[in-house]
């Protein structure tokens, strides 16, 4: 049930609208979306927040076009823009497709 005295901000996730309560980290607001990774490791494997405390660097994230922000560390503001490694890699993918007759 929503605080009625609470004060709301509202920021976007992967493309996603989120609302979430002032004072929400963006590692929460992460996990309130249902963002299951934060970023890719060199090997492939999904990684996410794991300590929460600024030292595992797991919960590195996009925010407002600025790389590696530890979503651990970073208050959600309004209007903010997040992007996980997964919402990055899809933007390159569609930048580096290749063209086709099909899509030119
Ligand atoms: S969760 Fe470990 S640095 Fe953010």
């Amino acid at each position: 049930m929503a605080d009625a005295d609470a004060t709301y901000l509202h920021l976007t996730i992967d493309g996603r609208s989120v609302e979430v309560e002032a004072g929400t980290i963006v590692a929460a607001a992460l996990a309130m979306a249902g963002a299951g990774r934060t970023r890719t490791s060199v090997s492939g494997e999904p990684r996410a927040a794991l300590c929460g405390m600024g030292i595992c660097q797991e919960c590195r994230v996009t925010i407002d076009g600025r790389a590696h922000v530890l979503a651990c560390q970073t208050l959600c503001r309004d209007g903010q823009v997040v992007c996980t490694a997964a919402a990055v890699a899809n933007a390159v993918n569609v930048t580096n497709a290749p063209t086709t007759t099909a899509n030119r």
